[in-house]
């Protein structure tokens, strides 16, 4: 559980987004966190506190008035306990007020008066697409921005209106994915990391070709702990049907030659490149251009096979590897002697860190266990969940970068 001991406001302004902020409610708290719920009363027109007061089984703040707390300061009482206040969601008035330092209901007030250091301010918009792009709206989220706030994107699409375009509220779990990663370390900030995942298909006909067994789950979850950790995040991924983790720029590909067409033009860009995919080593030489008819009496077709180039190796070897600007961390799927097997592969590859997993253990699964390797000597991470794993083989590679 992600947001585990954490405390959250959670505010509600005004607008219809606030059934969605019900299920967030849920979603936090089935993360771990405990929620206090504070509402304007305007957020009370759209969605009753009681209703959130069952989903957080708390009793809901609405008004500065209220006389519950023995000294009578909610406001200071409620904001100090916080670890975040989310404002979800953020209505483009609740915003004007804000950036005034304007305090006249519970939640502004409380938004003013939190110790700024301590209890960071998170803010959903959610408005109609005019509003959103109204310029005194544009200046008043970069306003807040530099204040200190953290102003998190807004969707697109139908609205509540009746229009189409950007300005709705981000999905709950959407924002739930954004506020756990506010809270990881910033290991990464400011680098660009490039992450290929999956397998990839090798073609013999229109209809049929050989690929494997890999998920690509332990690629995306390193897609989405690199972005957690504040990088800017480039996933080429062969053919499978994960979901994008959110903030990931991601291409999908499908052969071994696309992929590393896809990995070699955006290396140039990157501070770090992570191979994930389980590329196939060979191609058949000749693709079919037609599906191969079965023939009776002629038996099966032959295949000849070409070998694949290495995308690894060969950024690993190139110039931008060899003056310290790429990083290059590979990965080894092995049946057994791992240690041994990912110790000769981080050499083969030429590349400073080497991750070992067992394939049949991995391919597949929602956990994993790896072995790190690298010119000093391998560390064990047991098993647990691939984000998990993720996010700690991030912490490695970060303290292993050069100082940016
Ligand atoms: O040689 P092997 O396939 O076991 O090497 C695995 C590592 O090399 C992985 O990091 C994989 O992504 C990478 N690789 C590659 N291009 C290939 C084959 C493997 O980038 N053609």
């Amino acid at each position: 559980m992600d947001l585990n001991g954490k405390h959250i406001v959670l505010g509600l302004t005004g607008g219809v987004a606030c059934y969605k902020a019900a299920y967030l409610c849920r979603l936090l708290i089935k993360e771990g966190a405990q929620v206090q719920v504070v509402m304007t009363e305007a957020a009370a027109q759209f969605i009753t506190p009681v209703t959130m007061q069952a989903l957080s089984n708390r009793p809901v703040y609405v008004s500065q008035w209220d006389a519950r707390e023995p000294n009578n300061m909610a406001h200071i009482n409620l904001s100090r306990e916080a670890d975040a206040i989310l404002v979800a969601p953020a209505s483009a008035d609740f915003m004007a007020k804000l950036l005034h330092g304007r305090a006249d209901d519970l939640l502004s007030l409380m938004c003013l008066a939190r110790p700024q250091e301590t209890v960071p301010l998170l803010l959903a918009p959610a408005m109609n697409r005019e509003m959103w792009a109204h310029p005194a709206t544009v200046r008043n989220v970069a306003q807040l921005r530099q204040d200190g706030a953290t102003v998190l994107g807004v969707g697109e699409g139908d609205q509540a209106c009746g229009e189409t375009g950007d300005g709705r509220m981000l999905e709950p779990e959407e924002l739930l994915e954004d506020l756990i990663a506010f809270f990881q370390p910033k290991l990464l900030a400011g680098r660009r990391v490039l992450i290929s995942a999956g397998p990839t298909y090798e073609a013999i006909d229109p209809v049929r070709g050989i690929t494997n067994l890999s998920s690509g789950k332990m690629g995306f979850a390193l897609a989405r702990a690199a972005y957690e950790a504040g990088a800017q995040v480039s996933l080429v991924a062969g053919p499978v049907s994960l979901p994008t983790p959110r903030g990931a720029q991601r291409s999908n590909v499908r052969s071994a030659l696309e992929m590393d067409a896809a990995c070699q033009a955006q290396a140039e860009h990157a501070d770090v490149f992570i191979a994930t995919a389980a590329v196939a080593d060979w191609r058949v030489a000749q693709a079919a251009t037609q599906k191969i008819k079965k023939q009776a009496g002629s038996g099966a077709p032959t295949l000849d096979f070409v070998e694949n180039p290495d995308i690894l190796a060969t950024l690993a070897a190139g110039a931008r590897a060899r003056s310290g600007v790429l990083y290059c961390v590979g990965f080894a799927a092995e049946s057994q002697d791992l240690l041994a097997q990912a110790s000769a592969k981080r050499l083969r590859k030429g590349v400073p860190l080497l991750v070992g997993n067992i394939g049949p253990a991995t391919f597949g699964q929602d956990e994993n266990a790896l072995l790190l390797v690298d010119a000093h000597g391998a560390v064990e991470m047991p098993r647990n969940s691939k984000l998990v794993l993720a996010r700690q083989l991030v912490a490695h590679i970060a303290a292993r970068l050069p100082a940016a």
